[in-house]
């Protein structure tokens, strides 16, 4: 398979691997650390509710259960409902000195993943594009237009995600993770994004909603959706939300 050995892919893996004769001695590249937190200190805050409903779900049939569903009705979600969804998948769960450890596991825990939500189908809560702040538990209004619409035509026009009451969208701060553990670290963030990204999805069957993951999406076409500048901070991945139709 000379093709595979020359991808690009196959060389970050090889290149990446850990060897017992080279763990002391091996390259390690300098990059600088940035803030664990990011903030929106101007966005309009919207708390989001606490309040569980207590509804008793069986753990191993949301397992049986889950599906990719692409297809949602107009019926929105409450408020609770993405608030649950924002918990499962990065809720605070534990502090621990500086850490805030939370409902998915973060290698080092540096929690590299940052979570935006694009709402057009949530009671009580007007369309837009928004940050979810972790510590405060509440969400940053970044902008006031029903957003996705535009973010299905960036995810390479899969026009199901314009039917969503909710769109995640997680992007990565390289620095958070790759300042300790160098190139490394890339592996980390994916990792990471896929164990926030299953809680949701896990949540969302318990909530019996209908979620669907996305990772086919023009990139700079999302980044810049959010303003995000691609380079220090980059969109991994998508997931959507809506009533099963
Ligand atoms: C990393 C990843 C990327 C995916 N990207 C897309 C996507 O862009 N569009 C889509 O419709 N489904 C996407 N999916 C969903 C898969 O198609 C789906 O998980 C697969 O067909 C198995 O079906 P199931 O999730 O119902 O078990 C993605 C899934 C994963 C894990």
């Amino acid at each position: 398979m000379p093709e595979l050995r020359r991808s690009l892919g196959y060389l970050y893996l090889q290149e990446t691997k850990f060897h017992r004769e080279s763990m002391q001695t091996r390259h390690r590249p300098q990059i600088n650390p940035t803030e664990s937190f990011k903030r929106y200190p101007s966005a309009e805050k919207i708390l989001l509710p606490r309040i569980w409903d207590g509804e008793k779900n069986n753990f191993w049939q949301i397992i049986q259960n889950r599906r990719s569903v692409r297809s949602y009705s107009d019926e929105p979600l409450t408020l609770t409902d993405l608030a649950l969804l924002l918990w499962a998948s990065q809720g605070v769960t534990a502090q621990a000195g500086p850490y805030y450890l939370r409902t998915a596991p973060s290698a080092g825990a540096l929690y590299p993943i940052e979570s935006y939500v694009a709402v057009d189908g949530v009671q009580n809560l007007s369309p837009g594009l928004f940050h979810f702040d972790v510590r405060g538990f509440q969400l940053e209004r970044l902008t006031s237009e029903p957003p996705c619409k535009a973010v299905a035509k960036a995810a390479l026009d899969q026009s199901f995600l314009a039917g969503a009451g909710v769109v995640f969208i997680w992007s990565a701060v390289l620095r958070r993770t790759m300042a300790k553990y160098g190139h490394r670290g890339l592996r980390y963030i994916f990792m990471d994004a896929g164990h926030i990204a299953q809680n949701l999805l896990l949540a969302s069957e318990a909530l019996r909603l209908g979620a669907c993951p996305v990772a086919a999406f023009f990139d700079d076409e999302i980044n810049h959706l959010l303003e995000l500048d691609g380079e220090d901070e980059t969109a991994v991945y998508l997931a959507a939300v809506g009533r099963k139709a």
